[in-house]
């Protein structure tokens, strides 16, 4: 949450500030600001508000320097205005500090301050730290910084630049993620390698307590406590043009339509038995005792769709689990169990903790995550990237899809005895699947016009259908902002049912061959409650076309891959509804991509 850049080296750093906050508005968009040194004289410009209005208030500045930072907020101390927004300064003027994180023992340290007479002007956590820099300056930023992070409790990403240290910014880390990007004679910081990818493809991701200190575009790296360390740089092979709208209304959008694609290159080099991308073999799968799935909300969905295909074939049970709750509570996980977790952006907070956690117990843990280098690949033992390429749109999409696949790649290696009703060459025919699908797109818009002035709204289905609809109602309710509920639809009858009535929009997900004349029946029941049902399933369930008032026929396909291309149309759904809506698909109020707050 937030986005951060920083820039070091020749060019003049405004521009490369503002196209860097444009890549990362999708973190935080209720204000954004930059500062920018130009030797002794320091510049902060901020405004609350999306980030074209900064843009617009810069437009006909001119503010020259030789570095610059920026800043993208998702408020987490003070509501969104000018003031709150970063970056902040210490009472001298003389610091420019922009963060990401919560400073938990801010107000403890905010009363010390106050004690000794400094002031505040804003309500956040931030600027405590930029008046304790003010405070403890000791002759060099590096020094200063790094003696202030000691006293901080909680999450940081933090960068700082100031006007005692012309040339020089420091930035540091704690369990908020920073990149640093290396270009010739130039450096980037960035919370994210998205945004810094048009400059350069070589990263180094900074891992928890590590410091940099970047001067006329060179940089070293440092512990807290000014040792000097080395990091590996990194190549990202990342398209500039995938973190790009390339023409579209909305990244959203084009990420559903990128899902032939991508899907492509999850599947690349996994289909042949033995690949060696696959990182658990069967041998050791099977000896695992139990499987803990943890993550959080789409990844989450996600998981519950693993559940019965790991359980299938390996015969181990499976618990799917929100990271939230898991972290907190005192679950019995064993040294031989594996802990799958799973996360697009690798830097979700709860997640991190619930990986944490499952090491500590003993057990491997297994990361499917998106970005390549992000913490949890780090700190997982062992890695299966989605491969799915940048994720922009806060509502996941590209990347939920990347991680049904990755499962069922997973499984169908585990799946000695071909209980799984695919194959690897089904598998390989995925991608032309999934533009097949596409074609239900026009039927959909049709469909949305009927759904999108209703309040509330049902997603129901059984076995993995249910996982489907749980990630259908997530999807519809964060962009178009419609209370959408997702149930197990044998669970109706026992409460939820009372909410049907003339006109209610059931949308169900019907892929599940075996439990299809049980859906049915659960939609006859809703259908004599006069609710409006919209059903995705594939040619043969005839009943259910009958009863219901929209059919979306899926391609022909295996029951297996019919429940992972079922998400195309509820992607669409929701999109659809949300764009007729006229709301702002790709920055939902209140939400940022990438949740590194608790
Ligand atoms: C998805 O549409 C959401 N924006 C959100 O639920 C997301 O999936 C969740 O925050 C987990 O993120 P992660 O995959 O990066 O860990």
């Amino acid at each position: 949450m937030c986005g951060i850049i920083g820039y070091s080296g020749p060019k003049e750093p405004l521009p490369i500030l503002i196209g860097g906050l444009s890549r990362l508005e999708y973190r935080g968009y209720d204000s954004a600001g930059v500062a920018i040194l130009d030797g002794e004289k320091l510049t902060i410009e901020k405004k609350e508000g999306k980030l074209q209005i900064l843009k617009d208030h810069l437009e006909n500045s001119k503010i020259n320097g030789n570095i610059g930072i920026g800043h993208t907020r998702w408020a987490t101390h003070g509501v969104p205005n000018d003031v709150n927004a970063h970056p902040h300064s210490d009472n001298q003027k003389e610091f420019a500090i922009i963060h990401n994180g919560i400073i938990e023992n801010y107000a403890e340290m905010k009363d010390d301050l106050l004690k000794e007479d400094f002031i505040f002007e804003s309500d956040t956590d931030t600027e405590v730290v930029a008046v304790e820099l003010g405070n403890q300056w000791t002759g060099r930023l590096l020094e200063t910084v790094t003696n202030v992070a000691k006293k901080l409790d909680g999450t940081y990403a933090l960068v700082v630049t100031s006007t005692k240290e012309p040339g020089t910014i420091v930035a540091g880390r704690m369990m908020s993620p920073l990149v640093l990007g290396v270009g010739e004679g130039e450096t980037f910081l960035a919370s994210d390698s998205a945004a810094i990818l048009e400059h350069t493809n070589k990263m180094i991701f900074l891992e928890n307590g590590d410091f940099v200190e970047i001067t006329n575009g060179k940089f070293k790296l440092f512990d807290i406590n000014m040792n000097e360390i080395s990091r590996e740089i990194q190549e990202i092979d990342w398209k500039v043009s995938e973190a790009e709208k390339s023409g579209y209304d909305h990244f959203m959008y084009k990420e559903i339509l990128e899902q032939a694609e991508v899907i492509e290159r999850t599947i690349s080099g996994r289909l042949e038995v033995g690949s060696e991308e696959i990182p658990i073999d069967l041998n050791k799968a099977k000896g695992f005792e139990k499987i803990w799935i943890v993550a959080c909300g789409t990844a989450y969905h996600a998981g519950l769709f693993g559940k019965d295909l790991f359980e299938k074939v390996l015969g181990v049970p499976v618990s799917v689990e929100l990271a939230s709750e898991f972290r907190y509570r005192e679950p019995i996980v064993g040294k031989n169990d594996l802990g799958i977790v799973i996360s697009q952006s690798g830097e979700t907070m709860d997640t991190i903790a619930a990986t944490e956690l499952l090491k500590e117990n003993g057990s491997h843990v297994l990361a499917l995550v998106n970005v390549v280098g992000s913490s949890l690949a780090r700190m997982a033992d062992s890695v299966f990237y989605l491969h799915v390429g940048p994720e922009i749109g806060v509502a996941s999409t590209k990347a939920y899809l990347g991680m049904l696949v990755g499962q069922l790649l997973l499984a169908k290696h585990w799946d000695s005895e071909g209980k799984l009703d695919t194959s690897f060459d089904e598998i390989k025919q995925l991608p032309a699947l999934i533009e097949k699908t596409f074609e239900c797109e026009d039927q959909v818009k049709k469909i949305s016009k009927s759904i999108n002035e209703k309040n509330d709204i049902y997603f129901i289905g059984r076995g993995l259908d249910y996982a489907l609809a749980a990630e259908g109602a997530l999807k519809l309710k964060e962009i178009s902002y419609l209370h959408a509920e997702a149930l197990a639809a044998g669970e109706l009858k026992h409460g939820t049912l009372a909410l049907i009535e003339e006109g209610t929009p059931i949308i169900v997900t019907a892929s599940q061959h075996h439990l299809l004349d049980k859906t049915t029946s659960n939609v006859q029941e809703v259908k004599a409650r006069g609710a409006y049902v919209i059903a995705v399933g594939d040619s043969s369930s005839k009943k259910l076309q009958d009863i219901s008032n929209d059919y979306i026929t899926l391609p022909e396909a295996s029951e297996m891959l019919s429940t992972v291309i079922s998400i195309i149309p509820l992607q669409f759904i929701a999109y659809h509804v949300a764009n007729l809506n006229g709301e702002s698909i790709d920055q939902p109020r209140n939400l940022a991509k990438s949740v590194t707050v608790e």
